[in-house]
């Protein structure tokens, strides 16, 4: 059996509802912003049930509008974890800003306990990670923060369609950024982002700012940049909200059998916890295990491909350098990151593919 990590040639297979819509935009000439993006922002914003929508040309700018948007300016520090995709940190570097890293917990997420050490009057806001489609504890995160009088952005980059006792990822700080890039649980054809914020005046500058500052097309009230969405990215967009539901549940039934499978293999397998009332994303499907890279082999010669997210914390990137960070900094993150694995358990498997996938890991620990 052949179980591929990448499942784009199939979500694409179809793309006849796509080409009809694009053809009705071709005709319109709506091709910045306009009426399909205005449509996707009002969409996804009822989905997440956040006020104020800014769609971006990718998560990462998405990020960048974020910290912009609070004041985020060169020699302030915002505290992130330092298991997570580069864009986090690149987007607090890109302003000026200094990420602090934290270590995360057994769930791969921010470790909320070691927040208050990090912080100090350079510290300006906590951007924790939906890290894989999991999620921190907002509550205890949000909390932190207003005691601190620091503001939250929220990397809920993979975040879209999760759920933490009833509250969307994104919904739970001051701005979120989310990630529309190709192997999301919301994907579009190429790049694609968005921010969503319940602020009116954060929203009504990061809408001008998204655009050049533009009051309309002869004023201008500041200095803006681009960062837009494509419309035709918009229509792809909204084409795969439709789906969204559908994909988190079978992602989420897939991620179910493999956790039940997988946890009788303790400790050879250490599978994060769940706790109650958390949806996962499963964006990415993580778990820790014994003899990773001999795993990994074994489960390719038999058709199931598998990534690693990440070998190498962002800390100990040589990027990394010049924050003076050294090994055993943040020992569960580096520690998970010699022995996690991602399996792929997205929507075009089935409860066969899970069998066979759990099948041959008893096997080898079996050998
Ligand atoms: C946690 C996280 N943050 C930020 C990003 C950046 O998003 P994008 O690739 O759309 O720029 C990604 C996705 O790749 C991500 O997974």
């Amino acid at each position: 059996m052949k179980i591929r990590y990448n499942y784009l040639s199939q979500e694409f297979e179809n793309t006849k509802n796509i080409f009809f819509e694009w053809k009705k935009l071709i005709k319109t000439t709506d091709f910045t912003l306009g009426h399909k993006v205005e449509e996707f922002e009002k969409k996804i914003g009822k989905f997440l049930n956040i006020k104020y929508i800014i769609s971006t040309n990718n998560g990462t700018d998405a990020l960048k509008l974020s910290l912009k948007s609070i004041g985020i300016k060169n020699g302030d520090e915002v505290i992130t974890v330092c298991n997570s995709f580069y864009a986090s940190a690149g987007a607090i570097v890109a302003l000026g800003a200094r990420p602090v890293f934290i270590d995360c917990d057994d769930r791969f997420q921010m470790n909320y306990n070691l927040i208050s050490n990090a912080i100090n009057n350079k510290t300006k806001a906590i951007m924790p990670v939906h890290w894989g489609g999991a999620s921190p504890d907002m509550d205890k995160i949000t909390k932190i923060a207003k005691k601190y009088n620091l503001k939250v952005i929220e990397d809920a980059c993979m975040g879209i369609g999760g759920n933490i006792l009833g509250k969307s990822p994104g919904s739970f700080g001051d701005i979120s950024a989310f990630s529309m890039h190709p192997l999301k649980s919301l994907n579009v054809m190429g790049d694609g982002g968005f921010v969503g914020t319940n602020n009116k005046s954060i929203f009504n500058w990061l809408k001008k700012y998204r655009n050049h500052g533009m009051i309309d097309r002869d004023r201008i009230s500041f200095w803006g940049e681009n960062f837009r969405l494509q419309p035709l990215q918009a229509v792809v967009a909204l084409n795969q909200l439709k789906k969204l539901k559908k994909v988190i549940k079978i992602r989420n039934n897939n991620a179910k059998y493999l956790d039940k499978q997988l946890s009788a293999l303790y400790p050879n397998v250490k599978i994060p916890p769940r706790p109650r009332g958390f949806k996962e994303t499963f964006a990415l499907y993580m778990a820790n295990f014994s003899k990773r890279n001999e795993l990994r082999s074994y489960l390719l010669k038999r058709g199931v491909e598998t990534k690693i997210h990440y070998p190498i914390p962002l800390h100990l990137q040589k990027a990394s350098k010049k924050f003076n960070y050294k090994k055993k900094d943040f020992p569960v993150a580096e520690k998970q990151s010699k022995s996690l694995i991602t399996i792929p358990v997205h929507q075009y498997l089935d409860m066969k593919h899970m069998q066979y996938i759990s099948n041959l890991i008893r096997k080898f620990y079996e050998k």
